[in-house]
């Protein structure tokens, strides 16, 4: 997944930046329109407000704000959200910087190309290193699908053994096939847990849960875990000195993961807008994702030191910004028809609404 994902040269998201969108493979928030980063950006300021007051009672108002983007693709997101904020909120966009967090040089080479208008403003970070290396991040870090994005580890569950194998890819002349791997990875077991071989239960389902649901579970159960998603979300965490970490994703909780009617995961391929049933086929040509498990990556953050404000719906997230946005017409200017039309999309439970879901941390 790492290498179809993200290889320098034949990877799926190195290739060509426009894989998401009408013309690509799919649809996301931001290809809705820019209704998503306005609306964005009209929190995102009320939250920086909150930072600069909280800032100014420690005595420490000189500090600078931030707003850090990671997976920012082709930056149309950082667009929508810096054209708004410098048009609406001019003050507050002439005190704060847009960090950009991306590893790879290509991207933010599409990046640099999009956002030239907003050159003093923005600025490119390699990795959490070099962000905190710049002091780390007061003010906000957030991100649209990219913890769904990052590489998992395949398990099935082996019920003659009561315990997980891996799945592993196996290069056989000109295509790939699935193989179980003899030991579970390192990244597996560096983090498991004695009740099983999962970073991704949670305590909850460690502790009671797991024991009655393991001798019902189907043989070759398929399960995912994703060290990777958990990992980078505690190092976001720790880089954060003061404001909110969040997340737009699709995903579940451990408990809906390990559902015995469910039984074969939720890895997937997306090419064209549809689903491909071979996951292994045509590397770097179609898109890989698999559900974030947010209740891992909500205990990644709080091993962290930061509180949870909420995990909710996407509709249910963006409905309550709207009804504040309507209360400052003067602010966020008029809802059109055409804001309308891309707020029932990002909302409507049959479309982004109820499949994506919002997880906001905070550290005060
Ligand atoms: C599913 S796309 C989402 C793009 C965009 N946020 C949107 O909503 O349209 C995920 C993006 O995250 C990028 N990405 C993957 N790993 C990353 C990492 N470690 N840091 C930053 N971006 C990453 C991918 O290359 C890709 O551009």
């Amino acid at each position: 997944m790492e290498l179809a994902l993200y290889h320098p040269e034949h990877g799926y998201y190195e290739r060509d930046c426009s894989v998401v969108g009408q013309r690509g493979d799919f649809y996301t928030s931001v290809s809705v329109g820019e209704l998503f980063g306005q609306m964005l950006a009209f929190q995102f300021a009320s939250w920086l407000d909150e930072c600069q007051t909280r800032n100014a009672e420690c005595g420490a108002s000189d500090i600078p704000l931030q707003i850090v983007e990671a997976g920012a693709h082709d930056g149309q997101l950082a667009e929508d959200i810096l054209f708004w904020l410098q048009r609406r909120h001019p003050d507050l966009f002439a005190r704060i910087e847009y960090w950009i967090l991306d590893p790879s040089p290509r991207r933010q080479e599409w990046q640099r190309r999009r956002l030239s208008m907003f050159a003093p403003r923005v600025k490119w970070f390699a990795n959490w290193g070099e962000v905190q290396q710049a002091g780390g991040v007061t003010g906000i870090i957030f991100a649209n699908e990219l913890l769904d994005a990052f590489p998992v580890h395949r398990l099935a569950w082996n019920a003659a053994e009561q315990r997980w194998n891996e799945w592993g890819v196996r290069a056989m002349a000109d295509r790939f096939l699935w193989t179980r791997l003899p030991e579970l990875h390192a990244n597996v077991t560096a983090l498991a847990e004695p009740a099983a071989a999962l970073s991704t239960l949670d305590a909850a389902v460690r502790a009671s849960a797991w024991t009655s649901l393991a001798p019902v579970l189907p043989d070759g159960f398929v399960l995912e875990c994703a060290p990777f998603a958990e990992l980078w979300w505690n190092i976001a965490a720790l880089s954060l000195r003061r404001g909110k970490l969040l997340t737009f994703d699709y995903g579940h909780t451990t408990s809906d993961a390990i559902n015995p009617t469910k039984p074969h995961g939720t890895l997937r391929a997306y090419r064209d807008h549809q689903l491909v049933d071979d996951i292994l086929a045509a590397p770097g040509e179609q898109d890989i994702t698999a559900h974030v498990n947010f209740a891992a990556v909500t205990h990644a953050g709080e091993r962290a030191g930061l509180t949870t404000v909420e995990l909710t719906e996407q509709s249910r997230y963006l409905t309550r910004i709207a009804q504040r946005t309507m209360q400052q017409p003067a602010v966020f200017g008029e809802w059109t028809r055409e804001r309308g039309r891309q707020f029932q999309t990002l909302s409507h439970p049959d479309h982004l609404g109820r499949s994506f879901s919002v997880l906001v941390q905070e550290r005060a």
